[in-house]
């Protein structure tokens, strides 16, 4: 705010606070909104699992933003790691090798499962999942693309067309060759089963008999999320993820893990694979690698996969793939998650404080009809009746339809707790080095607020 002409134009605006909104109102456009529609809140500062905003007002975030802070906000070690690599090299083009560059690769490499072990490095999810499209098309030679009903793959062209959700529908006409399928989600069954087992053998079939329809022949690729996020914590019954490999190795389709969401941390793994030990050819990744203090993301591919590029010339790139700022800080980050045991302290969250104490909370509020998840990872699904299961608030509600889930979530911040919130859910996923109390006091102010959702409760 130092620059004069700016002071001039904004002359008579009482605060730094007001300042930020008032220019953040003229000049800045937000994402997936309608521009005068939205209030955005000014933030001042953060550090752990809570930010703050001008007033001084603290928030425990239940959201970890965009579901990417996972290591919290401020951790002094990854500011310095980016700070050490920012005097030494800001950046270079991916056309170089570089030391921070080689050592993200190998360490990410290291982590990952099986023989995947060269990463391509882009700046976020939609590009990874872009470009893991793209590998499995030229891999294989053919074109389609199985993705789910219920996922999102992020905002590109390749990735919001291959995203089940509605935010693809304003994107359509989209790429060709997308083939849609329903991914198992027992709690509104596609399938009409009863018990996990039925809802794994079910969901397997029908990706066989829509395989049989579309031609094997024709299929590059079946993207999936390990663990759908956004969409509803929708965590895959046992058997699942390995029924969906065979089916792969079966038809030589590429098996793509999106795990933008769900890796690094999230469900107490480095990769959310590594919980049902499946090995996919392809698994893309961001958010939770470096938390999202410098943008970065990517594909861990297989050797299969990276030998197909090896005297072939991989058509694909970006201008700051690889870069070094965003590759230092993921190096450091995955340093730290060891070096503080955070994998642990996930994972001990969702076993000994998340998983019961939502348990807790659904039995006595009625409004939940169902909690599930795992690690930090964790969706509290709201409904009208717990016999019907009719959502609290319909499909995509937006306005007086959502009404119900936003006096939920008003009721959460003004009692200084930030919901993620989407549909008719609620996402309780802090990061992953919040506290056992910090994650009981959010609970608690859940509990609190769920009374609101209650007085919408149709049911018996
Ligand atoms: C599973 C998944 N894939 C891809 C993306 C897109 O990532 P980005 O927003 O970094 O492009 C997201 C973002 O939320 C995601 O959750």
């Amino acid at each position: 705010m130092t620059d004069t002409v700016q002071r001039d134009v904004l002359a008579g605006i009482p605060s730094d606070e007001a300042i930020v909104r008032e220019l953040d109102r003229r000049h800045v456009f937000h994402s997936w909104s309608a521009q005068a529609l939205i209030d955005p809140m000014p933030i001042a500062s953060a550090s752990g699992s809570h930010f703050t905003d001008y007033n001084g007002k603290t928030y425990l975030d239940f959201s970890s933003q965009l579901v990417n802070v996972n290591i919290g906000y401020q951790h002094p070690r990854l500011v310095e790691a980016i700070r050490e690599q920012a005097a030494r090299l800001c950046t270079i083009a991916p056309s170089f090798a570089n030391d921070a560059r080689s050592e993200a690769a190998r360490v990410i490499a290291d982590l990952a499962p099986g023989d995947l072990n060269q990463v391509f490095f882009t700046n976020g999810g939609a590009e990874a999942t872009e470009n893991a499209l793209r590998m499995a098309r030229l891999h294989t030679g053919r074109h389609k693309v199985f993705a789910a009903y219920r996922s999102y793959h992020g905002a590109t062209a390749g990735s919001i067309a291959m995203t089940g959700d509605p935010r693809r529908w304003a994107s359509e006409p989209g790429m060709p060759g997308v083939v849609r399928y329903w991914g198992p989600y027992l709690y509104r069954s596609a399938f009409h089963a009863t018990t996990e087992v039925e809802e794994s053998e079910r969901a397997l079939q029908h990706l066989r008999d829509l395989i049989m329809v579309e031609g094997a022949q024709t299929i590059a690729a079946i993207i999936l999320e390990t663990v759908v996020g956004t969409n509803g914590i929708l965590v895959p019954p046992a058997g699942y993820l390995a029924g969906v490999r065979a089916i792969c190795d079966e038809f030589g389709i590429v098996m793509i893990a999106d795990e933008v969401m769900a890796g690094f941390g999230r469900c107490g793994e480095w990769f959310a694979v590594d919980h049902w030990n499946v090995t996919p050819d392809l698994i893309t990744f961001a958010k939770g690698v470096n938390s999202g203090y410098v943008p970065i993301g990517g594909v861990v591919m297989s050797d299969a996969i990276a030998e197909t590029f090896q005297q072939r010339v991989y058509p694909g790139g970006l201008t700051y793939s690889g870069h070094p700022l965003a590759c230092a800080s993921a190096v450091a980050s995955i340093q730290i998650f060891k070096d503080e045991q955070i994998l642990q302290n996930a994972r001990m969250l969702g076993t000994d404080v998340l998983g019961p104490g939502l348990a807790a909370i659904a039995a006595k509020h009625p409004s939940v009809g169902e909690v599930r998840g795992l690690g930090v990872f964790w969706a509290v699904e709201l409904v009208r009746d717990r016999d019907t299961r009719e959502p609290l608030v319909p499909f995509n509600a937006s306005g007086a339809d959502a009404a119900p889930m936003n006096a939920f979530a008003a009721a959460c911040k003004q009692r200084g707790l930030w919901p993620f919130v989407h549909f008719n859910r609620t996402h309780v996923v802090p990061p992953c080095t919040t506290t056992a109390d910090e994650a009981r006091q959010g609970l608690a102010i859940l509990d609190e607020a769920l009374d609101v959702a209650d007085g919408y409760y149709a049911g018996r």
